[in-house]
């Protein structure tokens, strides 16, 4: 695999042939690393959980993730081969919580095909899920020490707790805007935090440089979730691998949703109450609700919202220095904006 170790010039950068060729050899780098880590690590075990793994984790996802914590390491002056396993295990951890989530969201879809639920069964998501849970510590803890583990862990944990929080709030009309982002907060955004705080660790970073990329990993979390929840009403199927108007079927109370509510007229709001708390919910359901959010603008609001994180993760990598990691800032600098004009 090789490593870009030269750094380009700051026009040379922004060019979209540049990051995309950028991106690609990050993800190439990333999933050999998975692979032979998969081979190694599953030598000897069951085949069917061999199948499973592979499915789940090698064929498609944008690996946003890995190419976080490499940049993130790079930025603060470490590279090398190692690197790429290290952001692999953000990719295991990641796989192994969307296999888990499409049990709790009964989501038949994921990445343009069956989600493994669908595809293997119950038994099969949560063991796999686990399988990846426990490789992903274990990788880190050898590749960062307990410090790494700490920030991992504590990630992890709060995306359990987020996903309770969310449960907690199923079709509730009460949700408040704050209460909306702590979710977010908890099931997405501290787990890329954690992926750029880790990255800055193995980099050797400073404290200041640590606390900064953990503070851009978690503003860029919370508005790649709002997208995400933006693109589960307004996305195409095609491109999002997943089914459009799942959100609304579930009960989520995502940040449109809470606005459009808070924002429509008294009947049309008593139409979404009756569609929201009705069962089971239907797409009838989601398609008012989805006219009572362009009305009330509030995919304009919640995109908004997004923007406005994105702005202040961007804020968060002031201290380093343009003139010393022209190419890595710039990198992360495109995610971040990548991040609000995505559609998958
Ligand atoms: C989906 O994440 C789950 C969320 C946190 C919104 P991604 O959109 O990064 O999923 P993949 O990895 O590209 O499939
Ligand atoms: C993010 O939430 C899931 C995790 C934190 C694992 P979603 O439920 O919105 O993600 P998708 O839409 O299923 O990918
Ligand atoms: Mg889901
Ligand atoms: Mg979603």
């Amino acid at each position: 695999m090789k490593i870009l170790k030269k750094q380009k010039t700051d026009s040379a950068i922004a060019d979209k042939a540049f990051l995309f060729n950028y991106i690609q050899q990050q993800v190439a780098g990333t999933e050999e690393a998975m692979q032979r880590d998969l081979d190694a690590g599953l030598a000897g075990n069951d085949p069917f959980l061999q199948e499973v793994l592979q499915y789940a984790l090698l064929q498609g996802g944008k690996r946003l993730r890995p190419v976080l914590a490499i940049l993130s390491s790079r930025l603060c002056g470490r590279d090398g081969d190692e690197l790429y396993l290290l952001a692999g295990t953000f990719e295991y951890l990641h796989a192994g919580s969307l296999i888990h989530d499409d049990v709790i969201d009964h989501a038949n879809n994921r990445r343009g095909k069956e989600s493994v639920v669908k595809k293997y069964g119950m038994a099969a998501a949560i063991l796999a899920g686990d399988w990846l849970h426990a490789r992903c510590m274990h990788l880190i803890g050898t590749l960062t020490g307990q410090a790494g583990l700490d920030i991992v862990c504590k990630a992890t944990q709060a995306m359990v707790d987020g996903e309770f929080l969310q449960l907690r709030y199923t079709a509730n009309p009460t949700v408040t805007e704050e209460q909306y982002l702590a979710v977010v907060q908890r099931k997405t955004a501290l787990l890329m935090s954690a992926t750029c705080e880790i990255g800055a660790l193995y980099g050797g970073a400073d404290p200041v440089e640590q606390k900064a990329l953990a503070s851009y990993g978690e503003k860029t979390g919370i508005a790649f979730q709002i997208v995400d929840d933006l693109l589960d009403y307004l996305g195409d199927e095609r491109r999002i691998g997943k089914v459009v108007g799942n959100d609304f079927i579930e009960g989520k109370m995502t940040l449109p949703l809470i606005h459009a509510l808070a924002q429509s007229r008294d009947a049309d709001k008593a139409d979404l109450l009756r569609a929201l708390q009705g069962t089971p919910r239907d797409n009838a359901g989601c398609a008012l609700a989805r006219q009572l959010m362009h009305a009330t603008e509030s995919f304009a609001f919640s995109r908004q919202r997004a923007v406005q994180e994105i702005e202040e993760g961007l804020a968060a990598l002031s201290c380093f220095s343009k003139e010393q990691h022209p190419e890595s800032l710039a990198i992360l600098e495109q995610l971040a904006r990548y991040i609000l004009s995505r559609d998958h």
